[in-house]
């Protein structure tokens, strides 16, 4: 695919140093340098081993870590936002429009049934509730959620049907740009290669996918490239 010349994200220089307060204020270099960007319309893996710093990027992104140094610039429209260095309500703004973000747990919200959870994005773009409702039901039955199991809270959900409502509720609405952290990780076989099938689908709707795999088959039938975090983690030590 040739690439449009302007990304969707930008991430330059970007430098995290974690500090232990805990631990009489030990430093933890985590990233330094780290520099990378992202089209429309590819998939790109985060690699590395665990520990080099690859789900502490992805929050970065979502502007959920703070960034020492560096700016990470997301596409919104005509503009381009810093995440590291914009205000709270700028990056509430933009995560609503604009990133899409599946986390490695489920963080499950009391009482509410499976369907409304996931139905809730959509919901929350002003999709009439029915229709929300509908496409909920039918992205849950793709990825083998038991119909029993709809109108339940997914707190005592087993992980791997936890990990499937966090996808779905992750990728019902469109967003640009979308950050997965171990997506598969709890799931078997078949609803991996689901996963696999949704991803191809994003990217042929445009969407820039940053992720973290641990599943080398998945990354290799999803991911166009991988990017070595280790290489900034070296860079920090
Ligand atoms: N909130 C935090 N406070 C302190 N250290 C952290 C925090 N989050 C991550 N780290 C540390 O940063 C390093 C990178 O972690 P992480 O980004 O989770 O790696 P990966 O996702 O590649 O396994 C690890 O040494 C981890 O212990
Ligand atoms: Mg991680």
């Amino acid at each position: 695919m040739s690439k449009p010349s302007l990304p969707i994200l930008s991430v330059s220089g970007v430098a995290k140093t974690f500090i232990l307060h805990l631990r009489e204020g030990a430093r933890l270099p985590v990233v330094n340098g780290a520099g990378f960007d992202l089209y429309a319309g590819e998939c790109v893996a985060l690699g590395g081993p665990s520990g080099a710093g690859k789900s502490s990027l992805l929050k970065m992104v979502y502007g959920n870590y703070r960034v020492d140094e560096g700016t990470i610039r997301v596409r919104d429209g005509e503009e381009m936002v810093d995440v590291a260095s914009t205000s709270p309500r700028r990056l509430i703004k933009l995560r609503d429009t604009t990133m899409g973000y599946v986390s490695q747990f489920l963080r499950v919200i009391p009482r509410v049934g499976a369907r409304d959870v996931v139905a809730e994005p959509l919901i929350h773009d002003g999709v009439p509730p029915e229709e929300a409702v509908a496409r909920a039901g039918a992205l849950l039955a793709r990825l083998n959620l038991p119909e029993r199991l709809w109108n339940l809270p997914p707190a005592t959900f087993s992980g791997g049907e936890q990990q499937r409502v966090n996808i779905a509720r992750g990728l019902i609405a469109h967003r640009p740009l979308l950050l997965m952290d171990e997506p598969t990780a709890s799931l078997d076989a078949a609803n991996r290669n689901v996963v696999v099938e949704l991803i191809a689908e994003k990217k042929r709707a445009g969407v820039a996918i940053l992720g973290i795999f641990h599943d080398a088959e998945v990354r290799e039938a999803a991911c166009d490239r991988v990017i070595d975090v280790t290489d900034f983690a070296k860079a920090a030590a």
